[in-house]
């Protein structure tokens, strides 16, 4: 292996994804596998788990499946502890799970707000809390908070998304200051507007699609494998430096007006 190749190597490594059954969790489990880590893919149903994993180990990368609802504490304590009793260590954290609820602030119910902070913020919460004992202990660890522009500004209609994705760019800096003195970075990666199952409704919106690809400067939707060198620098020993970042990963689209 050449010295840039073992900078951005994951070999060894072992890399929890939650959302990792579609969209950019998919993406993000396939590039870390790709770069040699065990990958463990989350998300509430497990089918698509299994099928994801048959997928990497069929190309003999290293996978298996851990499902469980992010929302749910015990069962998140549960999943890393057998998680680490597998494997014996847990590396890399992508926190990426999440969801986005649309209506006009007039019809924007409690419940609706509560599920979109429980899922995109104190879920990521909990489980860098679980994550960041075993990579402590060991002196070394990655966690990867995917929030999203929408924590760098807002849009109508998207409250909860909102204050989730700009509470979880601050819970990013606030344990990279407690944890980057035991040797463990972390950051957040800001996609912009990427072609999911997320995002169908909005890119069948001629409106809304004729918006992203103007306001953004290449001009079009990212393709979710465009995410896959962000991940992996920030999961490796190439981003050794690099702490408390939220990196833009958007065409430009938060960088000009
Ligand atoms: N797509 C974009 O353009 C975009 C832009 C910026 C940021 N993001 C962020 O990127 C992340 C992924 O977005 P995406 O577009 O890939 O979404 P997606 O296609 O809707 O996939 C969401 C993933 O999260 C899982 N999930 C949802 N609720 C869960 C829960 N309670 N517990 C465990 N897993 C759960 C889903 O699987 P199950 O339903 O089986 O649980 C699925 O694997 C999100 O945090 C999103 O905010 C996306």
């Amino acid at each position: 292996m050449s010295k840039i190749e073992s900078l951005f190597s994951l070999a060894g490594r072992v890399a929890l994804v939650t959302g990792a059954s579609r969209g950019l969790g998919w993406a993000f489990a396939e590039a870390l596998a790709g770069a040699g880590a065990h990958v463990v893919l989350n998300a509430r149903h497990a089918e698509a788990l299994e099928e994801g994993a048959t997928k990497l180990s069929d190309r003999g990368l290293a996978a298996s499946v851990a499902s469980f609802d992010v929302r749910d504490e015990a069962a998140t304590a549960t999943a890393v502890e057998s998680l680490l009793a597998d494997h014996g260590r847990l590396d890399v954290l992508i926190n990426n799970a999440g969801v986005i609820k649309r209506a006009d602030l007039a019809d924007y119910d409690s419940g609706t707000w509560q599920h979109v902070i429980d899922v995109n913020l104190t879920a990521c919460f909990r489980l860098a809390r679980e994550a960041a004992r075993p990579m402590a202990a060991a002196g070394w660890g990655r966690i990867v908070n995917i929030a999203s522009v929408m924590g760098l500004i807002g849009r109508p209609s998207i409250p909860a998304y909102v204050a989730s994705k700009h509470g979880l760019i601050g819970m990013t800096r606030s344990l990279a200051a407690e944890l980057g003195p035991r040797g463990v970075t972390v950051n957040a990666i800001c996609p912009g507007y990427f072609a999911t199952e997320m995002a169908q409704p909005l890119m069948q919106d001629e409106e809304f699609n004729e918006m992203v690809c103007s306001r953004t400067p290449i001009g079009r939707w990212g393709d979710p494998g465009e995410l896959a060198g962000a991940v992996i620098f920030l999961a490796s020993g190439a981003g050794s430096y690099v702490n408390g970042a939220a990196l833009a990963v958007d065409g430009g689209m938060t960088a000009v007006l």
